[in-house]
């Protein structure tokens, strides 16, 4: 459990329930140089503003973020994008086919609005019009791009609910959106378009399969659980419970708890999908980890999950859970 600062970054968080005045008064929080966490479909989100550097060193601040890595601007839908971000014509179909929705694309940055820091000094943007309601309602109500990486401190699993937000996050951000679960419960899939084509930067909830339906896709080389320097967010271990984590088991060593896919883990406590459905899974998946983790587990035995469709994003997160702890 992290620890509630004392002093001047100290803040007293409020959990607003989604109503429009909810809402209206979160987007004025926004506006201030404020920090807000928000439901999204993919995870629940910290936004801050994105034009202002202030805000963002702050939200940078709040997670405890070791370094500053790029962030992912919000933006309420194309139009708003295209203020901000260099389309050329993959871009747009995948915006065309995508949006709103839980697709990230990183493309040559357009102006000078967008804070440097959320985008660490890099010449190009990484935008996403969000698939909720609520999500774009706020932007809009902000009336400025918003900065958001997922609402946990750096380095933890990434919250699915308000109430995970809260476990993260109270006392150092102003406010938590109390919205619905979040649907998918894996990050936005990031395809970057910098000239050379479209290229997978980051596994995540459009599977690579629904992506190449629309334009051909590049994955990069030894892509699961590596550090790529293109993409510098990806720390290796990343999305860690506290507990250590021991990937494709297939039986329980003694001590261990499991967490099973498809029923073929005898003993698991816990099973991701029963009938091996992987967009289940990956709706459970955080939510999951964070439970056992909380049982008190030392070690959690996580079952083989197939590497197709969504299991290439769930495979790429436990394969970061489980790496090394050295940041
Ligand atoms: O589903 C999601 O995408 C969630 C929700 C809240 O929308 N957001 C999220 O943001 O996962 P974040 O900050 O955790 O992920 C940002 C990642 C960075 O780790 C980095 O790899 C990549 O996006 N990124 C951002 N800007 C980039 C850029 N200009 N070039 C390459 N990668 C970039
Ligand atoms: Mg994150």
């Amino acid at each position: 459990m992290p620890s509630t600062p004392q002093g001047p970054d100290a803040r007293a968080t409020m959990l607003v329930p989604v109503t429009s005045a909810g809402i209206g008064l979160a987007a004025a929080k926004l506006r201030a140089g404020g920090l807000v966490a928000f439901p999204t479909e993919t995870v629940y989100g910290l936004g801050a503003d994105a034009t202002s550097e202030a805000a963002v060193a702050s939200l940078y601040a709040a997670k405890g973020r070791p370094r500053f890595n790029p962030l992912i601007i919000h933006v309420e839908n194309l139009q708003a994008a295209l203020q901000y971000g260099v389309f050329d014509a993959t871009a747009l179909k995948l915006a065309h086919a995508f949006w709103p929705g839980p697709l990230t694309l990183v493309v040559p940055v357009r102006g000078n609005r967008i804070s440097l820091l959320a985008r660490a000094g890099l010449d190009t943007v990484a935008l996403r019009v969000p698939g909720v309601d609520v999500a774009r309602a706020l932007i809009a109500g902000a009336g400025v791009p918003v900065a958001a990486p997922s609402a946990n401190r750096s380095g933890a699993l990434s919250p699915t609910s308000a109430r995970d937000v809260m476990a993260e996050l109270e006392g150092r951000i102003d406010m938590v959106l109390d919205g619905q679960p979040s649907a998918i419960g894996l990050e936005s899939s990031i395809v970057a378009l910098r000239g050379g084509g479209a290229e997978l930067l980051r596994p995540g909830a459009v599977a690579l399969e629904k992506l190449r339906m629309v334009v051909p896709v590049s994955v990069p080389a030894a892509q699961v659980g590596e550090v790529r320097p293109s993409a510098p967010g990806q720390l290796k271990s990343h999305y860690a419970p506290r507990a250590g984590l021991r990937l494709h088991a297939t039986s329980l060593r003694p001590g261990e708890v499991g967490l099973d896919f498809g029923g073929v883990l005898s003993g698991a406590s816990r099973d991701l999908s029963p009938s091996g459905d992987l967009a289940e899974a990956a709706a459970q998946l955080f939510r999951a980890l964070r439970d056992l983790d909380a049982s008190g587990a030392q070690v959690i035995a996580m079952a083989p999950v197939p590497q197709h469709g969504l299991g290439f994003a769930i495979n790429d997160r436990l394969a970061r859970a489980a790496a090394p702890r050295d940041t």
